[in-house]
């Protein structure tokens, strides 16, 4: 029955391995991470992308213009705009990102990046790759950083999402092997799982955490799950001060939003889409997907976005002058750490912090009855500006503390 689909099946299973244990053998040899401190100049790429994604780029960048006009006007820092990373490019190409976009991207040491849109198959779009993924597996950004903080409800959590491997890897290349069968792969390596997790509990060590969690639904998905999770029990055996717990995911979704438990978790580590969804959720308890900036970091290149999309609705409906730029402005302060920015970072979280958590003079509700995010950047500017910056910050989170203690 069915050999002949069966065996072209096969066929193309073979090439998926062989392209997968080559990939295996590059992690191998995987290098030292750059030192931004060594170079005599860093290239940050600027890519709007599509949708709202254009005008978030365009505020947050005059952000970084004020934050790094001594490094600008030096040479020590450059700001490069990249276009062509569009639906449109993408599409008149047939390229998930286009070779010479790769190529302009190749030559930055950095990339803050607007949101793209994801050509969904079932939508009559093309079959094209997300950019976003593409990215990630091009520039082998393994690492996908997440922070979610909520001082008034004492929340402060890291998610470190496996990027290259899961569901993902593979995702543009199941098939259908007969009309009514469908099969998509989901890929764990043991380098895959030991790199990501690794960073996890570095992170934790590095910021005096006590806790790191896994999550995985390795009772059911037992063998890349079952992987990931007992890598992750032999790399915390090497933290003995670090408590290690794990999870699945679906009573994991439940106590991000359990106030009695939710506060309790630290450093969280996953596999690729639990850390999708995971990662959409949290952000939401901090105030919507618009809040959440994401880091996707490898050992040369790095990558800094929104965690969302680039909300074609908003666009269709006049509104793109609307939306938040705030994930993408705490994008831009992971990028400004990252690269060794570390004070004009601090101060970047400090005014955001205190735009979008605590004073909320200017309010944005993604409509014209809120404000246009020009007129909130220029908030963020002003509250940058103020001299007495960290104890107007400090104040404010002390206000704060003293609100979760009473409550
Ligand atoms: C994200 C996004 C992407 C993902 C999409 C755009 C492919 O949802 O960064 O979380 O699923 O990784
Ligand atoms: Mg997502």
């Amino acid at each position: 029955m069915y050999k002949e689909q069966i065996a072209a099946a096969t066929a193309h299973f073979a090439q998926i391995l062989e392209q997968q244990l080559k990939r295996v053998e590059r992690m191998k040899q995987e290098d030292t991470f750059i030192d931004f401190q060594e170079l005599p100049r860093i290239v940050i790429g600027i890519v709007g992308g599509d949708g709202i994604g254009p005008y978030i780029a365009a505020q947050t960048q005059r952000i970084l213009e004020q934050l790094l006009a001594n490094e600008i006007r030096a040479g020590k820092v450059e700001l490069r705009t990249i276009d062509g990373l569009t639906i449109e490019n993408r599409i008149a190409h047939m390229e998930s990102i286009p070779k010479a976009v790769l190529e302009e991207l190749r030559q930055c040491h950095v990339v803050l990046k607007g949101p793209t849109t994801t050509p969904d198959q079932s939508a009559d779009m093309p079959n094209i790759e997300s950019a976003n993924v593409s990215m990630r597996r091009e520039f082998d950004l393994f690492a996908n950083i997440r922070p979610v903080r909520v001082p008034e409800l004492n929340i402060d959590w890291m998610f470190f999402r496996e990027n290259t491997e899961g569901e993902y890897v593979l995702g543009s290349q199941g098939f259908d092997v007969t009309p009514d069968l469908a099969v998509d792969f989901k890929v764990t390596t043991t380098q895959g799982s030991e790199r990501i997790i690794r960073a996890a509990f570095e992170y934790a060590k590095k910021h005096g955490k006590k806790r790191v969690t896994v999550v995985t639904k390795a009772n059911v998905v037992k063998t890349t799950d079952g992987k990931f999770l007992s890598i992750a029990k032999q790399i915390a055996a090497e933290y003995p001060e670090i408590t290690c717990d794990d999870w699945y995911i679906d009573i994991m979704t439940a106590k991000l939003i359990d106030p009695s438990r939710r506060s309790d978790f630290e450093v969280l580590v996953m596999p690729n889409l639990y850390g999708d969804i995971l990662t959409d959720e949290a952000a939401q308890i901090q105030g919507g997907v618009g809040t959440a900036g994401s880091a996707n970091i490898g050992t040369k290149y790095a990558m800094f976005e929104a965690i969302h999309g680039s909300a074609p609705r908003m666009v269709a409906e006049g509104r793109a002058q609307y939306a938040d730029p705030s994930s993408l402005i705490k994008a831009a302060v992971m990028m400004l750490e990252h690269i060794g920015y570390n004070e004009q970072g601090e101060q970047l979280q400090m005014a955001l912090d205190i735009c979008s958590q605590f004073e909320r003079k200017v309010k944005l509700t993604g409509r014209s009855d809120g404000a246009t995010n020009e007129a909130y950047t220029d908030y963020i500017l002003a509250t940058l500006e103020n001299p007495q910056l960290a104890d107007v910050y400090q104040r404010y989170l002390a206000e704060a503390v003293s609100k979760t203690d009473l409550a």
